[in-house]
């Protein structure tokens, strides 16, 4: 007996849009389905541009269909969405209620406004605020890695560049393509497995944006609030060095964000650091741990050389009352990874500094939030 088309979409029910992580019945991608003796037909509408996407969606609607009894052939016919179909995904996507998965959509349906929220005040998403004393000492080397790291136990991680001066996520992350737009959401590219969202999408690499506090205030809002981020159990923010604005506006936006404070092992990169948890204080939020980076370089010799010199991490540490989260060596291929977009973690998980990295993401991982 061939299978019903009501079999072939309750077998639907549970695939995901790979990118978006919500059924692609709740967002209403599937357009038709036809079942011809063993040959089960599903046509799909994707409001994400192909590039090589499509292929993981494809694969996920075969699985599930092609276990049903009578079905023998699975053809999956995928179609990039009309502008006019966009607005009705992009209100699922800012939290409207779904419209019955089950139930036939009806094309000519009024897209209501959905209201813009913040989703990160009240979720059990958990914002950890990568922050330093001063530029240049690792910041946005531990975001992407430990992202990375994050994403490979399994979790859904966004990952925000809030260094608005000096972003440089996108490059590092090796993220190959600009932010969809799903009618007025922004889609955030993903890269080896993290999505992320970073002002270097939004404004050419050499032009000077004079930003003022407002302004941040403003685009950092906007990057929690204008985009699809899905849930995700972490969102990890580059922040910019030093203790300005933004950590107004992180204590605003994120009031319960987690910072974790990089430093180098030298006493003065210390106390620069010191003050970046002074301000963190200040604001109410809470310093989980602090990472010493570029702690020593290993020679041909298999000697450890500290040059930077030793112990400003775990002093910084011991100041602040938190744990010293892990010490991250110099290594040249970390540099050339940032540089090409082939993190560490993922060009080469043996060494080991990408062992660090992973330890510190399950250090966090490991601690349960409450409420
Ligand atoms: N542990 C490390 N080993 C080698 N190079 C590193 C290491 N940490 C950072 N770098 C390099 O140092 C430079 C500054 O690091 P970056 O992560 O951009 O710092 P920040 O974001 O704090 O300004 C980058 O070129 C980066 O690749
Ligand atoms: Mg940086």
């Amino acid at each position: 007996m061939p299978a019903t088309e009501v079999e072939v979409r309750t077998a639907l029910a549970n695939v995901e849009e790979p990118e978006l992580g919500l059924p692609i019945l709740e967002l209403g991608l599937v357009q038709g389905i036809a079942v011809d003796g063993a040959t089960a037909v599903i046509a799909i509408a994707e409001p994400l541009a192909d590039r090589g996407r499509w292929a993981e969606l494809e694969a996920r609607v075969r699985a599930s269909v092609i276990d049903l009894d009578g079905v023998e052939r699975v053809e999956v016919d995928v179609r990039s969405m009309t502008d006019d179909e966009l607005p009705a995904v992009a209100r699922v996507l800012k939290g409207a209620p779904p419209p019955n998965p089950l139930a036939v959509v009806d094309a000519n349906a009024p897209s209501l406004p959905a209201p813009r929220i913040n989703p990160f005040t009240d979720s059990r998403t958990r914002v950890l605020a990568i922050a330093s004393g001063k530029g240049g000492v690792g910041k946005s080397s531990v975001t992407t890695n430990l992202s990375i790291a994050l994403a490979q136990r399994g979790r859904r991680v966004a990952v925000v560049d809030a260094d608005v001066w000096g972003f440089s996520l996108p490059r590092m992350l090796g993220v190959a393509h600009p932010p969809d737009l799903i009618d007025d959401v922004i889609v955030p590219p993903t890269a080896h497995g993290v999505h992320v969202i970073s002002m270097g999408f939004f404004t050419e690499e050499d032009q000077a944006v004079i930003w003022r506090g407002p302004m941040l205030h403003k685009a950092l809002e906007q990057f929690l609030t204008d985009v699809y981020w899905g849930a995700p159990e972490y969102l990890v923010v580059d922040l910019p060095p030093g203790t300005g604005d933004i950590a107004l506006s992180i204590a605003q936006f994120l009031p319960r964000a987690e910072v974790v404070i990089v430093t180098t092992p030298q006493p003065a990169a210390q106390k620069v650091a010191q003050r970046a948890a002074s301000m963190a204080e200040k604001v109410d939020l809470e310093v989980v741990g602090v990472i010493e980076n570029m702690s020593w370089f290993r020679g041909d010799d298999a000697k450890a050389y500290e040059i930077f010199g030793a112990d400003g991490g775990r002093e910084l540490a011991d100041q602040i009352g938190v744990p010293l989260l892990g010490r991250i060596p110099l290594v040249p291929a970390l540099r050339e990874g940032g540089d090409v977009g082939r993190p560490i973690v993922v060009a080469d998980p043996d060494d080991e500094a990408a062992a660090v990295f992973r330890s510190i993401a399950e250090q966090l991982d490991s601690v349960t939030l409450d409420g």
